[in-house]
């Protein structure tokens, strides 16, 4: 149904939902924390259960359990069956056993749901207003290292969801270039690293990074036996002029341009090219919100760049592809190959005019 044609009891419905979104999403996160879902699935060969039941198990008192439930039920998380017990709805199930749906749950709740309160400070002041929720930092990217334990699980889980799954069809593609020296750009935990060094005896792998992810990135390298085919440099893009080395044959970059704004993603093109000779390839990756087949994972990419505004740093996003074939050619550029990876990335294999 479009905008046009909805019914105004149906628009108003939507619009109670998202008054109450955030009761709902709570609810949502305690129910699952509490283990009633999966109690609910595990049981639900019993004709579903009562809320009593899943109170004596489970050891919640009855009362927060009773309107949890309630909630949920006019949320249609479960539902009461015939012998009013609960089931668990298509939806419920999801939300407790779908892995994108968990990994994106847990990185709203754990790291985005204090300090969305401040977004509207955030686009006004163009800065991070919702990260003093966790430290006095510039931008995420700093404090990653330093973040909670469950803080930095959720946002690692929900970066690695996105990338690791197009890791080892990317690497095929990277070998078919015969590089002997990866710069990998925002290496981050050193996961892409490991696939290379895993997948060829004569590649060596240089890391850029902030210093505390680098730390943290060449530590993960070097206990996974590969010390003497990694180096790091630490690097900060956002400094006045940031440099890299000359020499690689390849420059890996992984969902790593959508943390600047246009202006900091051409500076950082632009200090590449410098660093570039003639068969130098600059593989960037990303997932493009106008390059994606479903509409609810343009969606979520939507949702992660009100991240970015209210948490990682205040000016960047998830970005159309339009927006980098301007940027790549103004850098001095050209895509020589435009290639899909899995069902949503997208990758450039750029090459210096
Ligand atoms: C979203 S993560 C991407 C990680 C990885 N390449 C992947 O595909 O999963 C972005 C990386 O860029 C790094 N980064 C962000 N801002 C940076 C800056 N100003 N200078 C250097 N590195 C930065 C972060 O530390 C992080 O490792």
């Amino acid at each position: 149904m479009t905008q046009k044609t909805i019914k105004a009891i149906d628009a108003l419905e939507d619009a109670q939902r998202i008054a109450l979104a955030p009761f709902v999403f709570q609810t949502a996160v305690s129910l699952r924390k509490l283990g009633v879902f999966n109690y609910i699935f595990e049981n639900r060969d019993a004709n579903g259960v009562s809320s009593q039941e899943i109170s004596e198990a489970l050891s919640i008192p009855s009362y927060g359990l009773g309107v949890l439930l309630e909630m949920a039920e006019s949320a249609s998380l479960v539902k009461k069956n015939e012998a009013a017990r609960f089931e668990l709805t298509k939806t419920g199930y999801f939300l407790t056993y779908d892995k994108t749906v968990n990994v994106n749950l847990n990185f709203a709740h754990d790291v985005c749901y204090k300090g969305l309160f401040h977004l509207t400070d955030a686009v006004t002041n163009e800065k991070p207003e919702g990260l003093k929720e966790f430290g006095e930092w510039n931008t995420i990217y700093e404090g990653l290292s330093q973040l909670a334990p469950q803080v930095q699980q959720s946002w690692f889980e929900f970066d690695h969801h996105y990338s690791d799954t197009i890791f080892a069809e990317a690497l095929a593609i990277v070998f078919e270039k015969k590089p002997s020296h990866i710069f990998d750009i925002g290496g981050n935990t050193g996961k892409f690293a490991l696939q290379c060094l895993a997948n060829s005896e004569d590649i060596h792998i240089t890391i850029y990074d902030l210093p505390g992810q680098l730390k943290k990135a060449l530590a993960n390298v070097q206990n996974a036996g590969f010390a003497n085919r990694i180096s790091g440099q630490e690097i900060d893009w956002l400094a006045a002029a940031p440099k890299i080395s000359e020499g690689a044959d390849l420059i890996w970059m992984s969902q790593f341009l959508d943390c600047f704004s246009e202006e900091e993603i051409l500076k950082i093109l632009e200090t590449c090219v410098a660093a570039m000779d003639q068969n130098t390839y600059l593989f960037i990756t990303e997932t493009f919100t106008d390059r994606q087949q479903f509409s609810k994972a343009k969606y979520v990419l939507e949702a992660t760049s009100i991240y970015f505004t209210a948490l990682a740093n205040g000016n960047s996003k998830m970005y159309p592809a339009t927006v980098f074939e301007r940027l790549i050619d103004t850098a001095g550029l050209k895509i020589e190959e435009d290639r899909t990876l899995g069902a949503y990335h997208t990758l450039f294999i750029c090459k210096k005019k």
